[in-house]
């Protein structure tokens, strides 16, 4: 069977053929070089799992290795040998994204277990892939993607309300996806040949909004020098989207109960009674209910409204869709542009996880696309281009005012450096980093990371403890015995 193909860089006859011997032996389908340019020619020619590869080397040695492996084919993981001593260049190849390393000397029995802990990642890491794409499709309707169970019971409401012609509420933080899940409904409604109209009513004042919803007739009021339709007539037969519903005035809230239980209504400085088959889906971030206890809201159009009331929960709450949606946002941006998918580092999906999203996926979005564009050379997409800079905390900058992806690096106060400085730090944060991404890959099961880890149950829970790794959502470190 093989289990993965690496390539061993190291100009050590020894030492190589030793290596070569010990992993083609257990199954691994393993290429040699003899020094860095050859392995630079080698990795031209075929994709390797894993580079293993010396860093002291003459031509190019172990840091262009992991450079160039990190540029060209960012899916390659590498271990860096390193001589007893070499502290600096060691911390600088985790730097540039070298996976793990050894230090000489080292037994075979001690490179296996390192080997088989990447390549065990590097497999999840395949299936997740296959199984991300058939999940990608399974968990997306009209391009709305999510696999938060909130949010499949949004989806599943919306494709059985869609083709009938009840009225829809969408309530829902700035950003959540409201407009989105409106033309949803619409374009999988009976509707869909028809017009899908959008007014914003915040938007417009009082006047100008009654207006542009139920038209005018000429001379209606200053300016109104010809009759115009409004938005319910241009609507007829379609589907009308009331964006910020909650924000509509008093006189306008009669008229849309009106239209909503008589299906009727006059244009501004009109008699004539228009008739229109309309289909009303509305959004608000205001809780409706609220503005009702308030005496903001009339409750008689609260109900009209809430025929079929949809709570689209804001992206904080629902923290497995949000890398989710990134790798959907990274596949269809690269997909616009016919550009190659770009990934998120390690760190940068840890630190889009963990972070809050105020403005949800608006926000989410936006990150994406400004870190793709600033990052046209590489196909990694790391934490300062999710901060817009070119240096931050995580590269050894400043912290950016305000930047919420970069600010709470421990360890970024002072000159601003990362945890990097000494090699037993940098193995912490690796080492964090790592049983992090592996709990969160194997669903936080307990059992199956600590496998893939090569730790005890025991041994998984005092490290999370140690590192202060929790689930998302909960409160404290699990408990031993928790799966
Ligand atoms: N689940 C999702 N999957 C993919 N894209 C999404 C999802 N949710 C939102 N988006 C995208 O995020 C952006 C914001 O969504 P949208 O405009 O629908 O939010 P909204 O709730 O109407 O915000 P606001 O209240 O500020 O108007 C859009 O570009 C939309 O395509
Ligand atoms: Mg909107």
């Amino acid at each position: 069977m093989n289990k993965g193909s690496i390539l061993i860089i190291d100009d050590e006859p020894l030492m190589r053929v030793s290596m070569v011997d010990a992993l083609t032996a257990v199954g691994y389908e393993v290429r040699e070089a003899s020094n860095g340019l050859e392995g630079l020619e080698r990795l031209q020619g075929m994709f390797y799992d894993l580079v293993i590869t010396d860093l002291r080397m003459p031509g190019a040695d172990g840091l262009k290795i992991v450079k160039t492996c990190k540029d060209h084919s960012p899916q390659t993981e590498v271990i860096v040998i390193t001589a007893h001593g070499s502290v600096d260049t060691a911390v600088e190849a985790m730097k540039g994204g070298a996976y793990d390393f050894i230090t000489k000397p080292f037994s075979m029995d001690e490179l296996l277990l390192s080997v088989d802990r990447v390549c065990a990642m590097v497999d999840l890491r395949k299936e997740n892939r296959i199984l991300r794409d058939e999940l990608e499709h399974k968990f997306s309707f009209q391009g709305i993607v999510g696999k938060n169970n909130r949010m499949r019971e949004v989806l599943e409401k919306i494709k059985l309300v869609a083709s009938t012609d009840a009225t829809v509420l969408i309530m829902g933080e700035s950003g959540t996806g409201k407009e989105l899940l409106a033309n949803a409904i619409h374009m999988n409604s009976p509707r869909r040949q028809h017009s899908l109209v959008k007014v914003s009513c915040a938007a417009l004042p009082e006047t100008l909004l009654e207006a542009e919803l139920f038209g005018h007739e000429k001379g209606a009021f200053t300016g109104a020098l010809r009759q115009r339709r409004g938005r319910f007539e241009l609507a007829n037969q379609g589907t009308l989207f009331l964006d910020e519903i909650g924000d509509v005035s008093p006189v306008v809230q009669v008229k849309l109960l009106r239209v909503l239980q008589e299906r009727q209504f006059e244009r501004v400085g009109g008699n004539e009674t228009i008739e229109v088959d309309v289909r009303l889906v509305c959004a608000t971030q205001k809780d409706l209910r609220k503005e009702v206890e308030k005496g903001q809201f009339r409750e008689d159009l609260f109900y009209r409204l809430n025929v079929v009331p949809v709570h689209v929960p804001p992206l904080r709450e629902r923290r497995e869709d949000i890398l989710f949606i990134a790798d959907h946002f990274l596949e269809t941006m690269a997909v616009r542009n016919h550009l190659e998918i770009k990934q998120l580092s390690r760190q940068a999906r840890e630190v889009l996880f963990r972070y809050s999203f105020p403005g949800n996926v608006r926000e989410l979005e936006n990150t994406v696309e400004r870190a793709v564009a600033l990052t046209q050379q590489s196909s990694e997409i790391h934490v300062w281009d999710l901060c817009g800079q070119s240096r931050c905390p995580y590269n050894g900058g400043e912290p950016q005012p305000g930047c919420g992806f970069c600010s709470d690096l421990k360890g970024s106060k002072g000159t601003g450096r990362a945890s990097m400085e000494t090699l037993a730090l940098a193995r912490e944060q690796f080492e964090k980093n790592h049983i992090f991404e592996i709990l969160q890959r194997t669903g936080w099961s307990r059992t199956t990371a600590s496998k893939i880890l090569g730790l005890s149950r025991k041994g998984l829970w005092e490290k999370c403890k140690r590192y202060g790794i929790t689930r998302p959502g909960e409160a404290g470190v699990a408990r031993e015995e928790d799966e």
